[in-house]
């Protein structure tokens, strides 16, 4: 046996808020599709803050709940596909602008709304084989640089924000048992790129998306406790990528899940993209909703069709 708990978690929003009626005065909109069709009535878009900025704010908060120095930290992993430059990567400008130590293996994970999955699976997984025995791996998005506006079916769902955790590995934790799936799809939703002569643009075909989404989140859900070996009263909360509420309360209806044991913010932020589970998990954290020993399941899905699960425990 060997894996990691979580021992700390940050999250950091910048502070320019974008409502609904501000969408209404420059987009075909408004709250009430808006408001009933994805349950979003505001987002955060960044102004003057760069990525690094948001990457760095929320890995401080986590290093601090955590208690946990810079130089204790030997993997960080930023999952993003939106940060200041596309070299160098965003996880070594947190080596520089957080003093990590310059043998902290840093790099980035591009899994999209998945990609804080993707990540923790990674640090744990690299942990095991680093001197030092703490990680961290932040999900970050600037998803407001690649909003085309005039698409409404795109425009009002996403915000930038950034979300961190502080791991630590030990033979003795159990591992997260994360499952994670792809299946290479460059239509339903995604982000232009270098093959593209225009500048990146989101794209997405909704329908597609939440016919996909409504079967992939119970799907892993279950391969996850059946990989640990666990039952869903096990899981003392349910973390779920924010993309839609009604995506989340098919899922927490097919499970019967209480309403004490999920948490929505969709409401405030939007869909995040990779930020969305960890800024959740900041929260929660913040709000008490979880502490020492509890064991919560991260469940997460979305572009170039890639989703996953995993159980992570707080120490
Ligand atoms: C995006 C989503 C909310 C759209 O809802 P929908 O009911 O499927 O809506 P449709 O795309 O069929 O469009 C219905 C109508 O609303 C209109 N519409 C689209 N966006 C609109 C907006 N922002 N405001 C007002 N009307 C809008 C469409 O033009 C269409 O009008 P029409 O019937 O006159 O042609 C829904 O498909 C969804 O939630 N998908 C999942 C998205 C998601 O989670 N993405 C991220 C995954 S990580």
């Amino acid at each position: 046996m060997s894996g990691i708990k979580i021992c700390g978690a940050g999250h950091y929003a910048p502070p320019k808020l974008v409502s609904n009626a501000d969408l209404e005065k420059i987009v075909d909109t408004n709250d009430e599709w808006i408001t009933s069709r994805t349950g979003i009535k505001t987002r955060h878009h960044c102004v003057e803050e760069t990525h690094s900025d948001m990457c760095r704010h929320a890995a401080q908060t986590a290093l601090e709940r955590a208690g946990i120095k810079p130089e204790e930290i030997g993997v960080c992993i930023v999952a993003t596909f939106s940060s200041d430059f596309l070299s160098p990567n965003a996880a070594s400008l947190l080596q520089r602008d957080l003093g990590l130590l310059n043998d902290t293996v840093c790099f980035d994970i591009n899994a999209a709304c998945s990609g804080f999955l993707f990540a923790i699976h990674t640090a744990e997984c690299l942990l095991a084989a680093s001197p030092r025995k703490y990680g961290l791996v932040l999900g970050a998005e600037m998803l407001s640089r690649f909003i085309n506006w005039e698409d409404r079916g795109t425009c009002v769902l996403f915000g930038d924000a950034a979300g961190a955790a502080v791991v630590e590995w030990n033979e003795e934790y159990e591992s997260l048992g994360a499952v994670l799936h792809c299946e290479g799809d460059s239509e339903m939703l995604g982000v232009t790129g270098s093959g593209h002569k225009a500048p990146p643009q989101i794209f997405m075909q909704g329908q597609q998306v939440f016919k996909f989404a409504v079967n992939a989140v119970p799907s892993c859900m279950d391969q996850a406790l059946t990989r640990s070996g666990k039952t869903i009263d096990d899981v003392d909360f349910f973390v779920f990528h924010q993309a839609n509420t009604r995506i989340i309360d098919l899922a927490v209806r097919k499970y019967h899940i209480p309403e004490e044991k999920y948490y929505k913010n969709i409401e405030k932020y939007g869909n995040t993209s990779a930020a969305s589970i960890p800024m959740v998990l900041s929260e929660l954290t913040e709000l008490g909703k979880v502490g020492p020993g509890s064991r919560v399941m991260l469940v997460g899905f979305g572009g170039g069709r890639a989703w996953g699960a995993a159980l992570a425990e707080f120490k």
